[in-house]
């Protein structure tokens, strides 16, 4: 093999990388417009719905090692370090994997588990959008 063909793999690779990194913040979900979202009143009662089967407290082995079922826990984050951004929605990683953003690998819920986890909605992504842009309160 030649070191050209190296070279273009070597660089290939850091471009795709840097590119799964950089989330497009144009294809997510508007925040709503919603005031004074709390993690208790309003982000919660969604995650227990589409996320708490493998990112809770009270399971063995939390997915990632990420529980979403407190809000200090879910700030702290997981094997990748913090997926919450506190007033930054659009730079949070649980955002883009929620609205279908960036690599497929990483969308939540995992696609082969949506029959028991539904997905998010836009309406869903919006409010945890707001609830972030708010400092995650
Ligand atoms: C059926 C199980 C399952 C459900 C339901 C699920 N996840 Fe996950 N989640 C995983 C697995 C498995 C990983 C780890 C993936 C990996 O390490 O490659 C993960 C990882 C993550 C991570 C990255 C954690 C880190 O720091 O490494 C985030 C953020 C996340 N999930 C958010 C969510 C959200 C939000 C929901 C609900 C909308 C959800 N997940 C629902 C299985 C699930």
């Amino acid at each position: 093999m030649s070191l050209k063909f190296y070279l273009c793999a070597i660089v290939s690779s850091c471009v795709v990388t840097a590119f799964a990194a950089d989330i497009d913040a144009s294809k997510l979900p508007p925040p709503s417009t919603k005031t004074g979202v709390t993690y208790d009143n309003d982000i919660k009662p969604i995650l227990q719905k589409s996320c708490f089967n493998c990112h809770s407290s009270k399971s063995p082995k939390p997915k990632g090692k990420l529980k979403l079922d407190s809000l200090e826990t879910a700030l702290k984050g997981g094997d990748n370090g913090k997926d919450i951004i506190p007033g930054d929605s659009a730079k949070s990683p649980l955002v883009a994997q929620v609205s279908h953003v960036g690599d497929p690998d990483d969308f939540m819920p995992p696609k082969k588990a949506e029959a028991k986890n539904p997905p998010l909605t836009k309406e869903q992504i919006g409010l945890i959008r707001a609830w972030i842009d708010q400092g995650a309160k």
